[in-house]
């Protein structure tokens, strides 16, 4: 949750920042959290059976979500 978090404000704070070159390191740092989230939800899937079931159902399928 952290980690979603983490990308949602640095995206926020890009966003808003009229500085170029601080926009690009908090862009850089957006994208190091979602490495840090799938390393997270990597290791979700390795050790709670009931998550690798929901990420097998969703992940890399086509069409409708829902
Ligand atoms: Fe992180």
């Amino acid at each position: 949750m952290e980690e979603l978090q983490a990308i949602d404000w640095y995206g926020q704070r890009a966003d808003d920042c009229a500085d170029t070159e601080l926009k690009a390191v908090l862009i850089h740092n957006k994208d190091d959290e979602m490495e840090h989230a799938a390393m997270l939800i990597e290791w979700l899937r390795r050790n709670v059976p009931e998550f690798a079931t929901q990420l097998t159902k969703f992940l890399g399928v086509d069409g409708s979500i829902a």
